[in-house]
């Protein structure tokens, strides 16, 4: 494996994409003091200039310079779905570790392909952000794993969104090219149901829906998972900004800040706007706001998971169990940092450290996509899938 040129010194971090993502991750790194913000690269200037200017860092226009740039270790790739094979073996060549971002691509050929490249140029590959590194859903799995609430029965993870009607590049309302909450949002669930899970699903059945013909991608899913060892999850999301979920979830925003619910504020936002991508960059992208950490945990709407003893769920603070001895609540620390990426950062600080592979590896990120696929393919023929790429949580975890 590559190593970390001075363990003692942090780690040099370069971020492809100063979109939402991009941005996230530049304030959760920002806070941790194991990496440092090297540079950037983003076609468009706003965010790089804004990115240099509060970083005194090196920000490119194309993402080439910024896996050339020797001062770089890690490499966040945060661009578009359709870059992310090229852009993570782009960084790869140049001996980079790679965080990618989920999906980890678009076909399980490219997913091989930047398997391939990872071992070939000895980096390590983690996929994510994504919600299952969420703290309460690694305590979760802990309780699971332990044996504490007994045997596994089910997950339901429920999730309704104003996914759709946020600002979208064209792309990302044509499935084909990535777009859709199968390659964006329902990924969190299905790597949140995979480590709740232990990782080996068995099989898909699952419907989705595309019910605004006017941005014609899936918005809404409903997916039955069957793992190998008999439990199940369910994960049904809606991306069409009629219920908020997070209403249920203690008027609490995915990030963990408290959130002010408005339905169907995103819809009417993109009234008159000719320009989404355009609108985009100036909401969301690096420079335009907001980098409080947040207060609370983050999530991905409801989670719940059923054991022979008892219930559990991620709530604000926390994890609340409803065992047969009545509730009890498990608060996590806020440690320093964003807490979910701060975990894919550390996760990654400690593959370079120990050489410990990580669990969303490139292997687990293919069954993931996977997954994904397989949702789409068993709505569209009707059908149960059977899967072949799965991989399990390695007991440590
Ligand atoms: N883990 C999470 O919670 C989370 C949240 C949001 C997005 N994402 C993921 O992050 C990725 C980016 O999504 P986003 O919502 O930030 O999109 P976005 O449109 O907000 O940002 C993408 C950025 O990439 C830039 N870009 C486009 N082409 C580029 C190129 N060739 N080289 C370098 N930069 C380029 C754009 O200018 C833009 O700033 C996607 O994979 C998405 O699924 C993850």
């Amino acid at each position: 494996m590559t190593q970390q040129r001075d363990p003692s010194q942090p780690i040099g971090l370069g971020i492809a994409g100063l979109g939402m993502a991009g941005a996230v991750m530049v304030h959760a790194a920002a806070a941790h003091s194991g990496y440092v913000l090297r540079a950037a690269a983003d076609p468009h200037p706003k965010p790089r200039e804004a990115f240099a200017r509060d970083h005194n860092a090196r920000a490119y226009a194309d993402v080439a310079e910024l896996a050339a740039d020797p001062v770089v270790d890690v490499v966040y790739v945060a661009t578009p779905h359709q870059f992310h094979r090229a852009h993570a073996i782009l960084a790869m060549e140049q001996g980079k570790h790679v965080i990618l971002e989920k999906p980890m691509a678009l076909t399980l050929a490219d997913c091989d392909a930047i398997i391939a490249a990872a071992e070939r140029h000895k980096v390590h590959l983690i996929v994510g952000h994504t919600h299952a590194f969420d703290p309460a859903v690694r305590a979760m799995r802990g309780i699971i794993a332990r044996g504490e609430l007994g045997r596994l029965g089910m997950i339901n993870s429920f999730n309704y969104t104003n996914y759709l009607y946020r600002p979208r590049r064209p792309e990302e309302l044509d499935t084909s090219k990535g777009g859709g909450i199968l390659f964006n949002q329902v990924p969190h669930q299905i790597d949140t149901a995979r480590v709740l899970g232990g990782g080996l699903v068995r099989s898909v059945r699952a419907h989705t829906n595309v019910l605004d013909p006017a941005r014609p991608t899936e918005a809404g899913c409903m997916a039955l998972l069957q793992f190998a060892d008999g439990a199940s999850a369910s994960l049904v999301y809606s991306g069409y900004d009629h219920f908020d979920s997070d209403e249920w979830h203690f008027g609490i925003g995915e990030r963990g800040a408290p959130k002010k619910i408005d339905h169907g504020a995103a819809r009417r936002g993109l009234t008159g706007a000719n320009d989404e991508a355009e609108l985009r960059t100036q909401n969301f992208a690096y420079g335009s706001g907001g980098s409080q950490l947040p207060p609370h945990q983050p999530h991905f709407g409801i989670t719940v998971v059923t054991c022979a003893g008892g219930d559990m769920r991620a709530s604000a603070d926390g994890v609340t169990v409803y065992g047969r001895d009545g509730i009890r609540e498990i608060p996590l620390p806020r440690h320093e940092g964003m807490p979910g990426r701060r975990e894919v950062l550390d996760d990654m600080r400690e593959a370079i450290r120990t050489g410990r592979k990580p669990l969303h590896d490139g292997r687990w990120g293919k069954a993931t996509l996977e997954v994904a696929l397989a949702i789409q393919r068993s709505s569209r023929e009707g059908r149960e899938i059977a899967l072949e790429h799965q991989i399990a949580v390695p007991a440590a975890v």
